[in-house]
């Protein structure tokens, strides 16, 4: 338990450092007052333009894989069960996406966990964040809605994590379920946009 309450928290100060609020700041801007207010990729494309959109991409996908391999190595160190390597890994996993959403060092105000999260995904299961982001890209390329594509793809990984073929531990359900009400939660400004046909579109 205090391994795992450990690699929670070292994930979540990994997490909390939100690229999209680090870039912005260094183009003078608070990304959290312009476009969709999201500290995200998405709304640093749309404000910032893509070489910021290319930290961005970079920055939280590497933050994700180092929290997991933190949790991973904290895992290895200092457990004698084989098991709980991978709860540690999944410990902080999750504890990225929470401090990308609610980050210490920016006020608690940041993302909504999409990149992040696909990014941890990978590490504890590439076949299905293959699966997710495919589906996700699917859902972008049709709708236009980035928004859309990141919610779909949330659910799908939601009904993926039950399915047996998959893992099927309990910390898995856990950790899957919680990321997927993280993600969708935080998303719920875009549902009602998207309701409401007010969505910002992609344009190419
Ligand atoms: O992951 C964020 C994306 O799904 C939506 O971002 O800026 O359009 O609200 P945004």
């Amino acid at each position: 338990i205090l391994l795992i309450g450990v690699a929670l928290l070292l994930g979540y100060f990994i997490g909390s450092l939100n690229t999209a609020v680090i870039v912005g700041k260094a183009y003078g801007k608070d990304i959290r007052s312009y476009g969709s207010k999201n500290a995200g990729l998405a709304n640093t494309l749309r404000v910032l333009g893509k070489p910021a959109a290319v930290l961005v991409l970079a920055g939280d996908i590497g933050k994700g894989i180092v929290a997991c391999l933190v949790g991973l190595a904290l895992g290895v160190t200092f457990s004698s069960g084989e098991a709980v390597d991978s709860i540690s890994l999944l410990a902080a996993g999750a504890g990225a996406v929470i401090g990308h959403n609610w980050p210490i060092y920016f006020k608690f105000r940041g993302g909504k966990g999409a990149l992040t999260a696909i990014s941890v995904l990978f590490m504890v299961d590439w076949v299905m964040a293959l699966l997710c982001l495919g589906f996700f890209v699917v859902i972008v390329a049709v709708t236009r809605y980035v928004s859309l594509g990141t919610i779909s793809a949330t659910i799908l990984f939601a009904g993926l994590a039950f399915i047996p073929i998959f893992a099927s531990t309990l910390y898995f359900y856990i950790f899957a379920l919680l990321l997927a009400l993280i993600v969708v939660f935080s998303h719920r400004q875009n549902i009602q946009r998207l309701l409401s046909g007010t969505e910002n579109k992609l344009s190419f």
